[in-house]
């Protein structure tokens, strides 16, 4: 009755492998509790704490496969919400007794849920983000693109192409916060002949007095922006505002953990 990790469910992704192999290890436990099913107490712990850990497990599954844009993540969450009813409705039937075969019968399913999903829309799910991560890698090694790496090279530029417009728009909103919050916590902005703005709160500064100084109506014309990595995204264009025009010489959008596109570097010149 109980489930075997087997090296084959590994993913690749060390996080998530830790928590499959968690799971079934607190699933073991569950089976070894019913079948000797001294006390009702202890299971009913164990599946409280089982259901907890598949939320969680199914959580942090969903905003991967989301940050690297896995075409199939809305219908692998589909599958992770019908599994977490099936939990929880385990869940309930031993915090509210019932007949212990019944639930024994209950138990084996929601580890035949969990072993096919591990086995198969995981590891289904993994490969493509293990494909995803750095396509330029396999593109140095073999001379081509893998299959998706254009796709994702398109995907990170666009996405980045949409962080800078958010940063216009802030712009030309007077909001220097949300231009601010467009920068990772230590970023560095060298704004010709301004100087050298090292962290978001210099950089806030900055755009503050940009924008009460009266700079407004930005407006990048034809801005090129060219993938440098399967993160990073690098922006140039020139730029014209009501009162001024320069160059941007290297907008550099790098994506976070949690998928977002944040400035880490934004060189610019003013030219009058
Ligand atoms: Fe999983
Ligand atoms: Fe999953």
């Amino acid at each position: 009755m109980h489930i075997e990790w087997d090296d084959q469910f590994t993913g690749g992704i060390e996080e998530i492998d830790e928590q499959h192999k968690d799971l079934i290890i607190i699933y073991n436990q569950l089976v070894d509790e019913c079948v000797a099913n001294q006390s009702p107490v202890r299971p009913a712990y164990i599946v409280v704490l089982l259901t907890d850990k598949i939320k969680e497990h199914c959580q942090a599954e969903e905003q991967l496969l989301a940050a690297h844009g896995y075409p199939k993540a809305q219908h692998h969450a589909a599958d992770h919400g019908e599994f977490i009813r099936s939990v929880e409705d385990l869940q309930h039937r031993f915090l509210t007794g019932g007949n212990p075969d019944l639930k024994i019968g209950s138990v084996m399913a929601i580890g035949k849920q969990l072993l096919e999903h591990t086995a198969s829309d995981d590891l289904d799910a993994f490969d493509y983000v293990n494909a995803s991560a750095n396509p330029w890698a396999a593109h140095q090694s073999t001379g081509n693109f893998e299959p998706g790496a254009e796709t994702m090279s398109t995907m990170i530029v666009d996405a980045a192409k949409a962080a800078s417009e958010r940063w216009q728009s802030f712009f030309n909103a007077g909001d220097a916060a949300g231009c601010a919050s467009c920068y990772e916590d230590n970023a560095v902005m060298v704004a010709k002949p301004f100087g050298e703005f090292v962290g978001r709160d210099a950089i806030l500064a900055f755009w503050q007095k940009i924008i009460a100084d009266g700079f407004a109506d930005v407006t990048y014309m034809s801005p090129t922006l060219t993938a440098e990595d399967a993160k990073s995204v690098v922006l140039t264009s020139d730029w014209t505002m009501n009162n001024a025009h320069g160059v941007i010489t290297r907008e550099l959008w790098v994506q976070q953990n949690d998928g977002k596109m944040k400035l880490r570097e934004d060189h610019f010149e003013v030219a009058g």
